[in-house]
């Protein structure tokens, strides 16, 4: 007769700490591809925090920020007239093709269209974004 569970069934159900652990690692890793490819992507004219100069407005505390708020940044009309917010999904759809998606902006065309490349740059922006708005102590 066929055992119930099979060994190997038992092993990949019954650690639960390790598969706590890994999660974390794939975080740390999602967050250190993103600061890669945020740096080849948009770092020359974005900065992640307001201490640097950036011709680009600063994209600290992006996600849940309302578009076109950065406080004295020059921005076109389309971007600061839009009324949205920048939740992950618009963050996608920005990256993707973001003079499609907003017809007048003055950010060049980027055109990342691999969702495996969006989620690694998203991961890196909801780490320097805090929830109360107050800035990032690096
Ligand atoms: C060639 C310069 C340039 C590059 C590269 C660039 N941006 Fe921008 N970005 C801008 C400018 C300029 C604006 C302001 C656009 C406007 O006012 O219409 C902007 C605006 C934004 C905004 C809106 C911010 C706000 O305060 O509403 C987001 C979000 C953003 N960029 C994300 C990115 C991301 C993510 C990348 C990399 C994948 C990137 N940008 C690459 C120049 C750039």
């Amino acid at each position: 007769m066929k055992p119930l569970f099979s060994p190997l069934v038992l092993a990949l159900c019954v650690p639960g700490l390790p598969a706590i652990a890994s999660e974390t690692t794939f975080q740390q890793v999602k967050v250190a591809a993103g600061a890669t490819l945020f740096e080849a992507e948009c770092r020359r004219c974005h900065a992640a925090d307001a201490s640097d100069a950036s011709y680009g407005p600063p994209l600290e505390n992006i996600i849940g920020r309302a578009a076109g708020s950065y406080p004295d940044y020059d921005y076109s009309i389309a971007l600061e007239a839009s009324g949205i917010v920048w939740t992950p999904a618009a963050l996608r759809a920005w990256m993707e093709d973001n003079d499609g998606f907003m017809p007048g902006t003055k950010m060049r065309h980027v055109g990342i269209e691999d969702a495996t490349v969006q989620a690694f740059i998203l991961a890196y922006l909801e780490s320097i974004t805090t929830r109360d708005g107050s800035e990032i102590s690096k």
